[in-house]
């Protein structure tokens, strides 16, 4: 296994950027909570330190702190703004509450020669956003560099091995805060730059082979990345011993299923059980106009179908023991810190009961989003399934608001590929978070030839955004609406009118239900 970088959080959103450079410089970091003591932590071996910002001042009640015998493990550290100040403030520095702080672009100036800053010129920019500052840098430290409101920007203790730079490296905005973050990884701490996705799959493929043996192992496929890249990998550790199950609930993307099909059965060899329910899942969802339940519904009987393929395969006693999740590590981060209003109960695949009774593989545990996608194209899986926008789980069923039909899916489905298809040809697609479209269930007045028209509006909902928690209204070309909406009037039947969705996340959510 790689080298390990623990990145220790002291607030929301921050360790997760740096944890993400770090291994953009090829070396494994997780992050841990900032409660965690020096025993924990020689026991994990790290071979470097990184502390992260936070949102506190050091001199707040309460304030997260650190295990001060961290400092004495020999282990590099690398202190970023917060992290900074509480390694000053407990090795005996000062932090002054000034008053005057930076925030944003900030020039900062270089004083003498640093081991982080090795090829530095004398001025560069740096991201700033601090209210106090190391007013004094503890004693055996020597002051790198300053800016105007920060006396002490980077200091360094060489022989301790303990550096702290009081800017955010790890933000685009800082002209070499990689660079920055590289010399401390590679020259300061001597780690080689050898996690790769190559080295993840060797990895995981070594990991599986271990704990599945000759074992069948099952995976729930749903035509999104993560299931997708996580069976991709299974299937090369252990081959036909992987069994796929695709249900179709009639409230998927067009062509999801053949896709899938084409993948995992022919260029895979892998055996794919597909389950036609859509019958199943419109009958369940006659009726019914409330979100939430359409979502309860289509959560449970999703679980049902799936347990019904699981019964079936373990019918003369040498079924599936494993089952595949394609958890990422945002996820695993998250579920510890049990925060967040139930805004939506999110239906996803990996929701599977636990009287299932399987014992769980899941290979993406510890990777972000973008590291899945650049894994799955090593796999071999092709771009339009690893770069497709984010679905979800209950499909169509949440884009159509209103009673769900098998008609209204089918004109949805339609008018959702001539949205996806015009901003493909756009070059807009993966810039977008995601694009797709809507169906409000009700009808307006056209005309169109001699004839009136009686039909549903379709709306054109795209957003922008890096984690889903907010998103802005894409500012499309006025050239792509107008090609849009075009096609969707004259390809899609059922549609005579066409809107654009111009609002934000908050105060709306991306879907619209
Ligand atoms: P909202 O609509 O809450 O969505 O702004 C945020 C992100 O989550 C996706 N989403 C879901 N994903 N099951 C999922 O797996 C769900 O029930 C679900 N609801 C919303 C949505 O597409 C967006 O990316």
């Amino acid at each position: 296994m790689s080298d390990l970088v623990l990145v220790v959080d002291f607030g929301a959103q921050y360790a997760q950027l740096i944890a993400r450079r770090v291994r953009e410089a090829h070396v494994y970091s997780e992050i841990v909570q900032s409660t965690i003591t020096a025993e924990e932590v020689r026991a994990k071996a790290p071979a470097a330190i990184i502390l992260s910002g936070g949102p506190k001042s050091v001199y707040e009640v309460p304030a997260p702190s650190l295990d001060p015998a961290i400092y004495e493990l020999g282990v590099p550290i690398l202190g970023i703004c917060y992290g900074a100040q509480l390694m000053a403030l407990q090795l005996g520095g000062e932090v002054a509450r000034t008053g005057a702080g930076e925030y944003g672009r900030t020039e900062l100036t270089r004083q003498g020669p640093s081991a982080l800053m090795t090829e530095w010129p004398e001025f560069n920019t740096c991201w700033m956003s601090h209210g106090d500052a190391i007013a004094t840098a503890p004693a055996g430290f020597v002051v790198t560099a300053s800016t105007p409101e920060a006396p002490v920007a980077v200091m360094e203790d060489v022989a301790r091995r303990l550096h702290a730079v009081q800017f955010h490296p790890e933000v685009a905005h800082s002209e070499r805060g990689q660079e920055l973050l590289e010399n401390f990884l590679h020259h300061v701490a001597g780690i080689a730059p050898t996690w790769t996705n190559t080295s993840i799959i060797e990895d995981q493929v070594a990991l599986i082979r271990a704990q599945v043996g000759t074992e069948k192992v099952l995976c729930a496929l749903s035509g999104g990345v993560d299931s997708a890249v996580a069976a991709a990998l299974v299937t090369k550790a252990v081959g036909t011993q992987l069994i796929c199950v695709f249900v179709d609930t009639g409230l998927m993307r067009k062509n999801e299923g053949e896709q899938i099909e084409a993948t995992f059965t022919r260029q895979f060899g892998v055996e794919l059980i597909h389950v036609k329910a859509q019958d199943r899942f419109f009958d369940a969802l006659a009726g019914v106009t409330d979100p939430e339940r359409k979502r309860k519904i289509i959560g449970e009987l999703f679980i049902r179908e799936f347990e019904a393929v699981a019964r079936d395969l373990g019918a003369d006693g040498d079924g599936p023991r494993f089952l595949v999740q394609g958890t990422l590590y945002p996820d695993v981060i998250e579920s510890g810190s049990g925060h967040a209003a139930n805004i939506k109960s999110h239906h996803n695949v990996g929701g599977l009961p636990e009287d299932l009774s399987f014992d769980l593989i899941e290979p993406l545990r510890s990777l972000f989003k973008d590291e899945v996608r650049h894994v799955g194209e090593e796999l071999g899986l092709p771009a339009e399934i690893v770069w497709r926008q984010p679905f979800p789980g209950p499909g169509l069923g949440v884009r159509i608001v209103g009673e769900v039909t098998r008609e209204r899916a089918e004109i949805l489905r339609n008018a959702d590929y001539v949205v996806i298809d015009e901003i493909k040809k756009a070059g807009l697609y993966r810039e977008l978070w995601q694009s797709f479209a809507v169906l409000p269930a009700v009808r307006t007045v056209g005309v169109m030839g001699d004839g009136r028209t009686y039909a549903y509006p379709i709306i054109i909902r795209a957003v922008t955004s890096d984690d889903a928690m907010t998103a802005d209204w894409a500012r499309l070309p006025y050239d792509v609406i107008e090609s849009i909406a075009n096609r969707l009037i004259r390809e899609v039947d059922g549609v005579n009118r066409v809107a654009l969705d111009v609002t934000s996340k908050p105060p709306g959510t991306i879907e619209w239900e």
